[in-house]
């Protein structure tokens, strides 16, 4: 254990952190034995992903990680959360690990401990093993316990470094795009099946946490939910029966049953048929903080061709939005921690909040990312008024440290506070990252 004190040890308590995870900045996809995850596969197929991209290279963060970690020093940052490749030391998702992959989370947290940042692990950001998948992947109920074993052998190779744990990264996110509404691996439209992903999630998210409470007593154990207000796109009585359903799929399937041991009313019956006596129990395990992610609120609309009945309408043209097209929109992210707060009752860490854009370097070859910065500012500021008004909120996370992978959208979308030149992976901080260090460094600490 490192004698550098934590910078997230700050006196009073608040958490400033950067957000990454593995597939979208490690690369190296096929360097030391790393087997094949979801989104290799995906990647692969024509026409899933924009301009072909995949996470082979990324960021080549795997090779470069103590680069990034000097990044992350000269930000000021006191946390940093990441994830593990699954595939990167479980292969083949059980069985044989990979002693290389294991190293290589080793030498990851150490050079993060000796630079005084505290590491947030995160199990699962999307890369399910590729032969897991064959298998079923989450539809089928094994899942929840090879996901049990996998937290098993994380909790025992880093528990002694490492304190926050998290079991999932948005469960409701790559359940509804990966087997719902597509646009995320493994890339299945079907409602039967979600409902069995999303039961089986659950069960995984109570087995890994009583794992991880067992093998890391020390642990700080939470998953990690996207939560957002869901408005109807039109005024319409289909488009607001589709925002409440969405929003039950989205922000409810899973916080409510891991916090409140029922799942919410619109899926209730529908996952009736996967649930056997005592699950509830089996999923609400005691946590010690709610992960919130937030970017915007979400418009919805009815959509008969949607497996779901349902899908993303569109904003009101007047909306103020971001260099991706998402809605800005302060207020609800204050509203979203108070609704939280209120209804869990947990700390909550912002684990994610960022804004996309499609941006370039500029001719003095620096990236003056001004509405980034504004956006920050407004949304900070937001969680300070929701603060005030009572909601207990630990800790903020910007998404993300560098630009990377974005999914099906490729490298063209750029959330970083760290612009990143993929042909020559040279990292240049953005103006955001001088800002973003100014604000930690100037929040009083007591
Ligand atoms: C979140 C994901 C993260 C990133 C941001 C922009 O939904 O957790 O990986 O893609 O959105």
């Amino acid at each position: 254990m490192t004698e550098t004190p934590l910078r997230s040890e700050r006196r009073d308590g608040f958490v400033w952190g950067v957000s990454t995870s593995s597939y979208q900045i490690e690369g190296a996809a096929r360097d030391d034995g790393r087997g094949a995850s979801i989104w290799d596969t995906y990647c692969r197929q024509a026409g899933r992903v924009a301009n072909g991209d995949t996470g082979d290279v990324a960021c080549d963060h795997y090779h470069r990680f103590r680069e990034d970690i000097a990044l992350m020093r000269d930000l000021g940052v006191g946390a940093y959360r990441f994830s593990v490749a699954w595939p990167r030391v479980l292969p083949h998702g059980r069985g044989r690990t990979n002693e290389a992959g294991l190293a290589f989370y080793d030498l990851l947290v150490d050079e993060l401990l000796a630079a005084g940042i505290e590491p947030w692990l995160c199990l699962y950001h999307w890369d399910l093993p590729q032969d897991l998948d064959d298998l079923g992947g989450w539809t089928v109920r094994d899942s929840a316990g090879w996901f049990a074993d996998y937290a098993a052998l994380v909790a025992r190779r880093y528990g002694d470094r490492v304190r926050r744990f998290a079991t999932f990264n948005e469960p409701s996110v790559f359940t509804l795009f990966g087997y719902g509404l597509g646009g995320n691996a493994p890339g299945i439209t079907d409602a039967s099946l979600l409902l069995r992903a999303v039961h089986h999630v659950n069960l995984g998210h109570g087995a890994a946490v009583d794992v991880l409470r067992a093998l890391a007593p020390a642990a700080s154990i939470g998953a990690i939910h996207n939560w957002q207000p869901f408005l109807p796109s039109r005024d319409t009585a289909e488009d607001k029966a589709a925002a409440e359903r969405f929003s039950a799929y989205w922000n409810l399937a899973f916080a409510d049953p891991q916090q409140l041991a029922c799942y919410p009313e619109a899926l209730a019956s529908a996952v009736e048929p996967w649930q056997r006596p005592g699950d509830l129990a089996r999923i609400c395990r005691p946590v010690d903080w709610f992960g919130l992610n937030h970017y915007s609120p979400i418009y919805a609309r009815a959509d008969a061709n949607s497996a779901l009945g349902f899908g993303f309408g569109e904003a009101p043209a007047d909306v103020e939005r971001t260099g991706i097209g998402w809605p800005i929109h302060p207020e609800a992210f204050r509203d979203t921690l108070l609704a939280v707060h209120r209804r869990y009752r947990l700390p909550i860490y912002v684990l994610e909040n960022g804004f996309g854009a499609n941006e370039e370097l500029g001719p003095d070859g620096d990236v003056l990312d001004q509405p980034r910065i504004e956006y920050l500012a407004a949304y900070t500021a937001a969680m300070r008024s929701a603060i005030t008004a009572g909601a207990d909120v630990r800790g903020y996370f910007v998404w993300s440290l560098l630009d990377n992978f974005e999914w099906s959208s490729g490298y063209r979308l750029r959330f970083g506070l760290v612009y990143v030149d993929y042909p020559t992976q040279r990292r240049i901080p953005k103006a955001s990252f001088a800002w973003y260090a100014r604000l930690i460094s100037a929040t009083p600490t007591s």
